[in-house]
């Protein structure tokens, strides 16, 4: 017996991070046996601020590319495209009409984002009814949310909630935040206050998932540390504190045995050491996606979406015909 579905979006947006694979992808490896999953790329959602159309087309790829080249097995979890299966859209719909005005305006992404817009699209605003929408279609148990996305989760259980006590009935599951036990926070290696992020405009900030040997010994070699030349995991050192994160995160060993394994090592080795680490640890999953970049794997990712789409839609049709009727819809 599984312990439940969770299922997660993730925005197709290009090479993920160092931070992305240790904070989230590697954890999906490590549930994928316990619960029922679900993941699709959230291409609908991608289009709420302006996109290049061969870009997002490319970036929902290599979306792709990237969770199974980390081992997220096929077999074992659903993998689809969010536009794949229509009724994400349709459901957004009927709880856009369920939604008030005042809740989706009190939504700290939104202020945030529509702020760096001049002309603020309709989408942004509807965004969280859209995630809403994403996550009541399946029914799902558990959704893992970093802080970012913790007030749109908060609003789902609320449309939820509403529709369900509206018409009197258990239409969907209320979900709740799936906490990781093992999900590591990564910090930018240049401000360690700072998520580690691929926005972030200086590229020794961040470890990309496809930054060869040299590149990664180099950008850890840069990263911003203190002047007190010892390795020790505490708050006044967050540069220091990051780096041991990343090396305990990969090898499984405490913080403490860190300290302990570069005590009385200067920096220099130090960090040689985490680079080192990262470089080891990302090798096997850059020769799988170069693998899969090639021209003959094409139709084998085409397969995985097409399938994961089916077993998506099967489930998908079934809430929304439940809330077609509940709603008042007169059926063909
Ligand atoms: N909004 C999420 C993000 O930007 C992506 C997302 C879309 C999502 N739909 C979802 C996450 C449903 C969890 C569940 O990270």
């Amino acid at each position: 017996m599984k312990k439940g579905l969770i299922l997660s979006g993730i925005q197709p947006s290009g090479i993920l991070t160092l931070g992305n694979y240790l904070g989230a992808l590697r954890n999906w490896v490590d549930i994928q046996e316990e619960y029922e999953c679900m993941y699709f790329i959230a291409d609908l959602h991608a289009i709420t601020v302006p996109q290049d159309p061969k870009e997002l087309r490319e970036n929902t790829k290599k979306a792709l590319m990237q969770y199974l080249a980390c081992g997220l097995d096929p077999s074992k979890n659903v993998i689809f495209v969010q536009s794949h299966v229509h009724e994400h859209a349709e459901l957004a719909w009927v709880l856009d009409c369920n939604t008030y005005m005042g809740e989706l305006s009190r939504m700290t992404q939104f202020k945030d984002k529509s702020q760096k817009q001049v002309n603020v699209r309709v989408g942004l605003f509807n965004y969280p009814v859209l995630m809403a929408a994403d996550i009541l279609l399946y029914q799902a148990d558990f959704v893992p949310v970093g802080e970012d996305q913790r007030q749109h989760l908060e609003i789902t259980r609320d449309i939820a909630r509403r529709y369900n006590s509206t018409y009197g009935k258990q239409v969907f599951t209320i979900p709740e935040a799936f906490i990781s036990e093992t999900g590591a926070k990564i910090m930018s290696l240049k401000d360690p206050e700072k998520k580690m992020s691929k926005s972030d405009p200086n590229p020794l900030a961040f470890i990309s998932l496809l930054d060869d040997r040299d590149t990664i010994i180099k950008k850890f070699k840069k990263a911003t540390t203190d002047s007190m030349n010892e390795v020790r995991f505490s708050d006044e050192q967050l540069g220091v504190k990051n780096l041991i994160n990343i090396y305990s995160s990969i090898t499984g060993k405490t913080p403490l045995e860190v300290e302990r394994e570069f005590e009385g090592i200067g920096y220099g080795k130090f960090k040689m050491a985490v680079g080192e680490t990262v470089a080891d640890a990302l090798e096997p999953i850059q020769k799988k996606y170069y693998e899969l970049e090639a021209p003959e794997n094409e139709e084998y990712i085409k397969n995985i979406l097409k399938q994961g789409a089916e077993i998506a839609s099967g489930k998908a049709r079934e809430t929304l015909k439940e809330v077609y009727e509940t709603t008042g819809f007169y059926s063909k």
